[in-house]
């Protein structure tokens, strides 16, 4: 029997499940990876089906297993960490670990009016100042109490004890526990709107707020440290969960940014850009979120946080609503196809905007076509979009922070984009630096569950193992940037016109 030495993480992502083992040198070296439907069932609301969550968990562990011939000596994983999408909300039955609905997606809108009602009633400084959040349906506790007084019974249930609440980590970990435990850790629990990020507590006020029974709640951990063991059934034998993180919180461990200061930008499904602020739990005066980056050893650091509801989304859109690409990677050649973005702009607010707007009801907007548009030029314009709402919100932190951002490292599909990155570069007049291995979501859980059980003793240790795959740098002059911004400051202002 081999020494464990290998770490799955499983990253449950918004359109995509994929589980990567990893060796004790931080290398993959087996990847599996599944695509799932989403469901619009109405205008504005975002659902997965759980079980085709958990299918696709069991799956592209089993299959990455196999592909890493680990299946055969499954004594030698020594642990898995889990990564998620984050405030998706999953409700279930405790009894029989079926959910009483799909699970209402992040981006999902269908609770814009209770947060407005909220707002209008001056909740929002309070809730602000507890959770680091704004009253958004981006959150979860408007989610679950739509669930509790839409599902039949679910309320009376919940009540008396029969129902359990959870993020999609925690969700899965009962799920791979087999109904053993209900957990979530401080990330995760910090996208609630109903966990106090001060006193890494669920908040009895906000509980009361949102109407949510204290009994649904899962017991809130670190995260790096001993979730529950697997059901020996699901992969040959049991094994430790031992860490856990939001998406966005793994990115920024996978990317090593433990210093005050250090920032990093995701593209996946939407972008997030995470601030380090240490120990401070800074709250914005510009509208960015303050969260939880990780708790380790029961200590919290913070991070600001920016929030862009679709970046990645907007190119499946090319491909799969509008037909002009068939996979992602071709937009590279079509922005470089074309000397400029001939006033072309795309808002991509399809699922309203997030950070610094906060507009659940603006919709998307493709803004100065002229007869000489082709499909190169709305390539060219999504990929744009996602570069000023970096951009956008790199400047609201710079603000609260009162402090530059000179650097900042990228990770996520599109970060595999040279263009898109030499933009992001130009029009933020930043070092945009990327890693050399870009899962570096997969990478922080990996590297939580792997401190959990001692293949890696602390953060520094972990530090070590980034390495930078390609740096950029601006080749923007001032007038062009300012020029480009200006575009795009008129074209979001039309995209905001619909929230009002
Ligand atoms: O907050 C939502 C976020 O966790 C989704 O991440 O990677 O699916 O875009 P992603």
């Amino acid at each position: 029997m081999s020494k464990a030495q290998y770490i799955i993480a499983l990253d449950q992502g918004t359109t995509s499940t994929r589980c990567i083992i990893f060796n004790q040198k931080g290398e993959a070296v087996a990847t599996s990876r599944r695509e799932f439907a989403q469901h619009y069932p109405e205008l504005g609301w975002v659902e997965h089906n759980p079980e085709d969550i958990w299918n696709d968990t069991v799956f592209t562990i089993r299959t990455a297993m196999s592909e890493a011939k680990l299946d055969s000596d499954p004594s030698s994983i020594a642990a898995i960490g889990i990564t998620n999408q984050r405030e998706t909300v999953v409700l279930w039955d405790k009894a029989t670990g079926k959910p009483l609905y799909n699970a209402i997606v992040w981006q999902d809108r269908r609770t814009s009016a209770v947060c407005h009602k909220l707002k209008a009633d001056g909740l929002e400084k309070t809730v602000h100042e507890k959770t680091g959040l704004l009253l958004d349906p981006y959150f979860s506790a408007t989610k679950l109490a739509w669930l509790l007084d839409n599902v039949a019974d679910a309320r009376i249930a919940a009540q008396r004890g029969e129902l359990a609440f959870g993020t999609i980590d925690s969700f899965l970990l009962w799920r791979l526990t087999g109904g053993k435990v209900h957990a979530t850790d401080a990330t995760n629990a910090s996208r609630t709107l109903l966990f106090n990020i001060k006193t890494q507590s669920w908040d009895p006020e906000l509980l009361k707020l949102f109407n949510i029974p204290e009994e649904l709640l899962p017991e809130v951990k670190d995260n790096s440290t001993l979730f529950g063991t697997t059901d020996p059934n699901l992969f040959g034998t049991s094994i430790p969960i031992m860490g856990m993180a939001g998406d966005q919180q793994a990115a920024l461990i996978g990317q090593a940014c433990f210093t005050p200061g250090m920032t990093k930008a995701t593209y996946g499904t939407g972008c997030f850009m995470l601030l380090n602020t240490g120990d401070q739990m800074v709250i914005s005066k510009n509208r960015m979120l303050t969260t939880t980056a990780y708790r380790l050893n029961g200590k919290p650091t913070y991070a600001l946080e920016g929030s862009i509801f679709v970046a990645g989304a907007a190119i499946k859109w090319l491909r799969d609503g509008l037909g002009i690409i068939t996979h992602a990677s071709q937009t590279h050649d079509m922005a470089t196809q074309v000397s400029d973005n001939h006033q072309v702009y795309m808002v991509p607010a399809f699922v309203g905007l997030g950070a610094p707007h906060w507009a659940p009801d603006a919709r998307a907007i493709i803004s100065g076509l002229t007869l000489n548009a082709t499909a190169a030029h709305l390539a060219r314009a999504a990929l744009e979009s996602i570069a000023y709402q970096t951009n956008d919100l790199a400047e609201a932190m710079k603000k609260d922070s009162g402090n530059d951002i000179l650097t900042t490292r990228v990770d996520g599909g599109m970060s595999a984009n040279d263009w898109f990155c030499q933009f992001l570069a130009s029009i933020m007049n930043i070092t945009v630096e990327r890693p050399s291995y870009i899962e570096t979501t997969a990478m922080g859980a990996a590297y939580l569950a792997g401190m959990g059980s001692g293949i890696w003793n602390n953060l520094s240790d972990v530090a070590h193992h980034w390495r930078q795959g390609a740096s950029f740098i601006s080749h923007m002059k001032e007038p062009e940037r300012n020029k480009k911004l200006k575009g795009w400051q008129f074209a979001l202002k039309q995209a905001l016109l619909q929230e009002e």
